[in-house]
């Protein structure tokens, strides 16, 4: 049966042709669910088509009537098939996007659901477009010529003297122009540090979070080296345990994604450690301008510029489709990051590296900050709200801060919810997709929602869904 393709004679029928082949060794329930789960997310099975009998699939395949029954119900619970009595087993009509893949729960993919509340973006369509213009054409109009050239590695200079005046402005950073890297995100930043660490040949691991973002650890084992998971408490990251690593991977102002501040002793801490041993810091700062019930806390970089590298990025505040972000480094670094970059790399065009300056220098980018403040503030509130009526055995946890809520459930219900949104055409990430494969510790059920992503039509009706799944 495995490697052929199951063409149904009642499904030619009916004019479709399966084409599935459920894999070896999965077991062959789970091979035939993931198989057509496949089908229909690539777009081989359309919405509305119906699918052979139980019967007919199984006697195509050679399996029993069960497992297909059993892979048809399966593909139901996720929302991928409807079963209605009378019209058999078709395609969902709206098939929702999978729950994301850990490995990338943040990212969007194609085939919009109709709600979205998975963390990762903020709100595109408060791009604010007509500033950003304005920034553009005035930028081009006073790039002088040699601005169109290849130019310096780091970036345009007009960015990182714009970059260094507001970090140290709103972020408290220690920024001299000549220690700033622009590069293409946050991802890109970590990409050439990953390499810097491995030439320099010290100890591989890198301690990261027991939850974070499983793209960020990837990046780093890519480059070579080992991420190191760190145990997590009310006070953030416990930070006693860095040992013997050669960095740290940490996101103080707003832990992605619990979402607390760390702890004033764990910032001392972690700087002493990186002073006792030599070890980095490397500070994601993605959010730290998205704080609602206060000033934000300053960047852990000002307590010792030597020792803790600053990333930013734009992914947040404006769009991840910008792709620019940057790095601000101990001095003796730059250097060997400007050799990891390489001669071919200049990752990011001159003409949206001298509009950012110029939205910075303009004091757009702050309005801007200050609009989506309010933005994200408000809905943060309506947020709380609502389950405080409507779901009041879920809690939220985390401060007033960021894009994105942690929802904490009743044990053992992370998956259903999730499932449950999906067949409702709600597409929500639960927790677990954030944990480290080597994390200690008993898992939480809770979904990390991102409040940020919808546009502002679409937020009332999103957060409706939520709360129609919640239990
Ligand atoms: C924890 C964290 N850091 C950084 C980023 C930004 O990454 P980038 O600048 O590569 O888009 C994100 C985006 O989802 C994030 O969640």
């Amino acid at each position: 049966m495995s490697g052929s393709w199951a063409t149904s004679p009642s499904g030619q029928a009916l004019g479709i042709d399966l084409h599935i082949a459920p894999a070896d060794g999965s077991g062959l329930r789970r091979g035939l669910t993931d198989a057509l789960r496949e089908a229909v997310r690539g777009g081989r099975l359309a919405p509305g088509t119906r699918l052979p009998s139980s019967r007919t699939l199984a006697a195509d395949l050679g399996i029993a009537r069960n497992t297909v029954a059993d892979a048809y119900g399966d593909l139901v619970a996720e929302g991928w098939l409807t079963a209605r009595q009378g019209s058999g087993t078709r395609v969902a009509e709206r098939p929702v996007d999978a729950p994301c893949p850990a490995s990338a729960p943040a990212r969007r993919a194609t085939g919009a659901p109709a709600h979205d509340l998975r963390p990762g973006s903020p709100d595109l369509a408060s791009f604010p477009r007509a500033a950003w213009l304005k920034a553009a054409r005035r930028a081009l109009a006073a790039a002088p010529n040699d601005a169109l050239g290849y130019g310096d590695p780091r970036g345009r200079p007009e960015l990182r003297t714009a970059l260094a005046g507001y970090l140290a402005r709103a972020r408290g950073v220690h920024a001299d122009p000549d220690r700033i890297v622009i590069c293409s995100g946050f991802a890109h930043g970590l990409q050439l540090l990953g390499d810097v660490l491995r030439a320099r040949g010290g100890s591989r691991d890198v301690a990261v979070d027991s939850l974070g973002l499983p793209p960020h650890w990837d990046i780093l084992t890519r480059a070579g080296l080992r991420t190191r998971p760190l145990p997590y408490d009310e006070l953030g990251t416990c930070v006693g345990e860095l040992g013997d690593a050669g960095a740290v991977l940490l996101t103080p102002a707003h832990q992605f994604p619990m979402g607390v501040p760390l702890h004033p002793d764990r910032r001392a801490a972690v700087v002493d450690w990186a002073r006792r041993t030599g070890g980095l810091v490397l500070e994601d700062d993605y959010d730290g301008e998205f704080r609602y019930d206060r000033q934000p806390v300053g960047a852990l970089q000002g307590l010792d510029p030597e020792r803790v590298v600053h990333l930013g990025t734009t992914s947040k505040s404006l769009a991840p489709g910008l792709r620019l972000g940057w790095m601000v480094l101990p001095a003796g670094l730059v250097p060997e990051v400007v050799a990891a970059k390489g001669v071919s790399d200049w990752s990011c065009g001159v003409l949206d590296q001298l509009t950012l300056a110029e939205f910075l220098a303009s004091g757009a980018y702050d309005r801007h900050l200050r609009a989506a403040r309010l933005r994200y503030r408000h809905r943060r509130d309506q947020l709380i709200a609502a389950l405080a009526e409507r779901a009041p055995s879920v809690r939220v946890t985390g401060i007033a801060a960021g894009l994105h809520a942690v929802l904490r459930l009743p044990p053992g219900t992370e998956q259903s919810v999730v499932r449950a949104a999906a067949w409702q055409g709600l597409s929500l990430v639960g927790l677990s997709s954030y944990r480290h494969g080597d994390a200690g510790g008993a898992p939480l059920d809770a979904l990390v929602v991102g409040y940020g992503t919808p546009a502002d039509h679409g937020w009332v009706g999103a957060l409706d869904a939520l709360c129609r799944v919640l239990p």
